[in-house]
């Protein structure tokens, strides 16, 4: 059987481009991919905002709907801003903002008080708390990649300082994990997805601690499911911020702006 044949034989919907990125692929490779192994971890690598990413097995692999939080951070970030990615997985989303804001996709402004003229990109930080993550992250981030629970591995020195922080956490309810495909039920760690009880549980931490580091007019982004919005909306309201719910039924993200002063 080619390997257009046994890829559809085994129900990968894109037999024919999967088969191209496998051309070069051992026999080994392609074995797994048959039993189910995502694509992304037999290739080691992930497409995101058309940019390669290194990614290994049981790391979570990045969704294209974090585009439009990736989008959402690259027009609030500007040359030389701090940027933390929480929950970082392979490190993508804040490697995708350093890299359009290097090339200067922001049209954001610096603060009248920022020195952006000696760097063009964001100082980025990003922390995850699963070491197969972290070591992909080292692979991906142009910045400083710290491994620990959320924001306790980021040095105090940030604390009122970060422009941007952005999180994709896990935030699949409990309940609804074992209805996910198999692809990701049977490859992405549990603490990859599962949110806790209604999905937010990490969500809500992160906008508990989004205030202590945020800088005056700093934003907040949050991804989480459409039906969870209002939800992260209200926690986040709970915490200080002014709360906006971006997107549509593919993708949302929650931002909270820290007042200015
Ligand atoms: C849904 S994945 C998203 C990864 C990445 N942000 C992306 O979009 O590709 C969630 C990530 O959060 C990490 N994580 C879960 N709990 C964490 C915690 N308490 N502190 C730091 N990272 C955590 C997991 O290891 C996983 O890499």
């Amino acid at each position: 059987m080619d390997l257009v044949a046994r890829l559809r034989a085994a129900g990968c919907v894109f037999a024919e481009e999967e088969a191209e990125l496998l051309r070069d692929a051992d026999e080994s490779q392609v074995a797994r991919r048959v039993a189910g192994e995502p694509l992304e971890h037999v290739l080691g690598w992930a497409a995101f905002r058309g940019r390669r990413f290194v990614v290994a097995p049981g790391v979570f692999v990045p969704r294209h709907r974090s585009e439009l939080l990736v989008d959402l951070a690259v027009a609030r970030a500007f040359p030389g801003a701090v940027v933390v990615d929480l929950c970082c997985g392979t490190g993508a989303l804040g490697a995708a903002v350093a890299g359009a804001v290097s090339s200067g996709d922001s049209k954001a402004s610096p603060p009248a008080s920022s020195d952006s003229s000696a760097t063009p990109s964001i100082e980025l930080h990003a922390v995850d708390a699963d070491p197969a993550a972290v070591a992909c992250a080292r692979r991906n981030v142009p910045g400083a990649v710290y491994e620990g629970d959320l924001d306790a591995p980021l040095p105090p020195s940030l604390r009122g300082r970060v422009d941007v922080l952005l999180a994709s956490p896990p935030y699949v309810p409990t309940a609804e994990i074992a209805r996910m495909p198999p692809e990701a039920r049977e490859h992405e760690p549990l603490g990859t997805l599962d949110g806790g009880p209604d999905g937010l549980a990490l969500a809500r931490r992160i906008a508990a601690l989004a205030p202590g580091w945020l800088a005056p007019g700093g934003a907040l982004l949050v991804e989480c499911a459409t039906h969870q919005g209002p939800d992260l909306a209200a926690a986040v309201r709970d915490y200080g911020l002014a709360a906006t719910v971006h997107g549509d039924d593919d993708a949302t993200t929650v931002e909270g702006r820290w007042p200015t002063h």
